[in-house]
């Protein structure tokens, strides 16, 4: 898969530059980049779901951090310090629910304070911040690859495999999450299929991952999501592979909405359902899915998706954009460090040790 999501474009002198990324609310009719300049500027692209998906997001981070640092070498070096602060907390006001934002831009702060403690004057800040945001990247893309590589012993030669959302390419920095294995699968000669729920009301699966994977030409079938226990139930399913945009300390999922009812329907027609993520939407600081912060959207987004008005003027609106799996209804979460079969907090605690 070769879909550049998001990247990083170096500036004529060093530490400068801007990040470009692909417009993904315009997919999949028009292929456009947005270049992102400043902070405000990334905090929109993240609210508007122009980058989106949970790594994705924690990259976009990262570069948003350069947005803010850039140019900044003159200060005090006290001073940067309480900046770079300011930005993360900008940064994090974008979207609540993927741990990834949060992550990276946790690690962004405690490179800049490492680099302070260790006497770095403005400039090394602001370059190690730079060195920073590109390695939160590769090491996105590195562990996309071996998410895709456990993953895919998972999959049977001849399956078909059932997704919801866009957890592919487009969600990554990397070949993505839960398309990884399908994508590896796909290279060592499997034959698969998927079936690729809709995805209301934003449709990345229709939008999103139909058109991912039909470039990368493995056979896929888009259904609405209230079709897929009829699915099921016909047989047509081996597999439910979807990816997660927080895990709790217990195995608890969050993932977008609708992933709980899928995992439901596997649950009573004994398919597996896996998981793929890596360790940084792991969150060991909540106990379990419970404590997760779920976004809520705005009306619009269901009453007039995409341009035409399906509801009447001035219904009432509840619009949850993620849903909480309980860990007993997943089979295993597959980490880039291991696959974890039948998660619990012990399981969990032992990978992030790895
Ligand atoms: O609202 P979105 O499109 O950002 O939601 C994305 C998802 O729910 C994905 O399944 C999740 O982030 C995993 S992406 C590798």
């Amino acid at each position: 898969m070769t879909v550049n999501t998001l990247h990083w474009i170096d500036g004529d002198t060093p530490n400068s530059g801007f990040c470009r990324m692909v417009e993904q609310t315009l997919l999949p009719t028009e292929f456009v980049e947005l270049d992102v300049k400043t902070v405000p500027a990334m905090v929109d692209a993240i609210w508007r779901l122009a980058v989106r998906g949970a790594p994705a997001i924690g990259v976009a981070a990262g570069y948003g951090m350069l947005l803010g640092v850039q140019g900044q070498e003159g200060r005090d070096r006290e001073d940067l310090m309480g900046f770079l602060r300011e930005t993360a907390a900008t940064l994090a006001k974008a979207r609540p629910t993927a741990v990834n934002l949060f992550w990276a831009l946790d690690r962004m702060v405690a490179r800049a304070q490492a680099d302070f403690d260790a006497g770095a004057d403005s400039t090394a800040l602001v370059a190690g911040q730079f060195e920073e945001a590109k390695a939160i990247h590769s090491e996105d893309a590195d562990q996309c690859r071996e998410m895709g590589r456990l993953g895919a012993d998972l999959i049977q030669d001849g399956w078909t495999i059932l997704t919801h959302c866009n957890a592919g390419a487009l969600a990554t920095g990397g070949m993505g999450t839960a398309l990884a294995p399908m994508y590896t699968a796909h290279e060592q000669g499997k034959k698969i299929a998927v079936y690729a729920d809709e995805t209301r009301p934003l449709l990345q699966g229709a939008r999103l991952t139909t058109w991912e994977l039909m470039q990368a030409g493995i056979d896929v079938t888009l259904i609405t999501d209230n079709m897929a226990a009829q699915v099921m139930k016909e047989g047509r399913i081996d597999a439910v592979i979807v990816g997660s945009d927080r895990i709790a300390r217990n195995g608890d999922v969050c993932n977008k909405i609708g992933t709980y009812g899928v995992a439901v329907l596997a649950k009573h027609h004994g398919i597996p359902f896996y998981v793929v993520a890596p360790r940084s939407t792991i969150d060991v600081e909540v106990a379990s899915g419970d404590e997760i912060p779920i976004e809520e959207r705005p009306d619009y987004e269901i009453t007039e998706g995409y341009g035409k008005r399906t509801a009447p003027e001035g219904a009432k609106v509840y619009a949850p954009a993620f849903d909480v799996t309980p860990a007993a209804l997943v089979t295993a979460i597959v980490t880039e460090a291991g696959v974890v079969h039948a998660p619990d907090t012990e399981k969990i605690l032992a990978v992030m040790a790895r």
